[in-house]
């Protein structure tokens, strides 16, 4: 179980709605902010959006660290997988980049087969050994509800939900709800719904995501800054603090992140 020192805040959704603008930007906001204290941020998609959009560079993702671990254990003699057992925390710590306002974890992409550490119980791992050292855990997950199935997190002091205005978004998030309430997949100290790309139809949106039975902790319009930086490759995390999406992104740190 990871230290309760930490604040654990994980972003989830479907595919395509927004989580990784929204954690680039809840991140650059956080940043800022002296009560986040130090802060990590865990990149879950293995198609690394998150780093990609903070423009930062790792050494090694963690799938990457696993290939290695495969291949050395591969090599190894019995006495000397028994020693790969033990330095294999040592090991994965070499994903973690430290930047100056923040560290990055990636996770990556492994292929191989082979019975031991799945990335998922890896980065399991990691995350209650690095609780000690950061105040405010940040993760970008990957699409779809299959990392919270596989509990990569035991327990989150937040869980956002992103969606867009579509009644696909809104499914996810009635079917992660139900996981985590009904389910008990995971325990989680508050679960809030983040609309995100909100036009003109803020009522019609307003009105579907009250069926889905969670919390709404904000809404974000469309923004062409992020739609701009997103295109040239510029990292979100130099959009104008008076960006419409970021001023909605700090709103809800201000009014809810900050305060659950
Ligand atoms: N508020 C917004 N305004 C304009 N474009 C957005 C906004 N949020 C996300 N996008 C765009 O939507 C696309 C998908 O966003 P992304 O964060 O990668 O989604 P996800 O991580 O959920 O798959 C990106 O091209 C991004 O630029
Ligand atoms: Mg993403």
């Amino acid at each position: 179980m990871a230290d309760r020192k930490s604040k654990l805040v994980a972003v989830c959704g479907k595919g395509g709605v927004g989580k990784t603008a929204f954690t680039a930007m809840l991140s650059k906001v956080l940043m800022e902010k002296e009560e986040a204290g130090r802060l990590l941020l865990i990149d879950a998609d293995p198609a690394n959006g998150l780093t990609m959009a903070l423009d930062a560079q790792v050494k090694r993702t963690m799938g990457e660290v696993r290939e290695e671990i495969i291949a050395a254990s591969r090599q190894a003699t019995k006495a000397e997988k028994h020693q790969l057992t033990e330095m294999i925390d040592y090991m994965v710590l070499e994903a973690l980049t430290e930047h100056e306002k923040y560290g990055l974890l990636a996770m990556g992409r492994s292929e191989s087969k082979g019975c031991f550490c799945p990335v998922n119980s890896l980065l399991r791992g990691m995350i209650e050994e690095l609780s000690e050292n950061f105040d405010t855990i940040l993760i970008d997950g990957e699409a779809g509800v299959e990392q919270i199935n596989r509990q990569v997190v035991r327990r989150l002091d937040s869980l956002i939900i992103v969606s867009d205005a579509t009644s696909r978004g809104l499914q996810t998030a009635a079917l992660v709800k139900h996981m985590v309430e009904q389910d008990k997949v995971i325990k989680c100290g508050s679960l809030g719904l983040v609309l995100n790309r909100v036009q003109a139809n803020e009522d019609l949106v307003k009105r579907a995501a009250e069926e889905v039975g969670v919390d709404v902790w904000g809404y974000i319009p469309q923004d062409e800054n992020v739609a701009y930086h997103d295109l040239v490759g510029k990292p979100l995390t130099e959009l104008p603090a008076d960006s419409p999406a970021m001023a909605a992104v700090s709103e809800i740190v201000e009014r809810v992140v900050l305060r659950t």
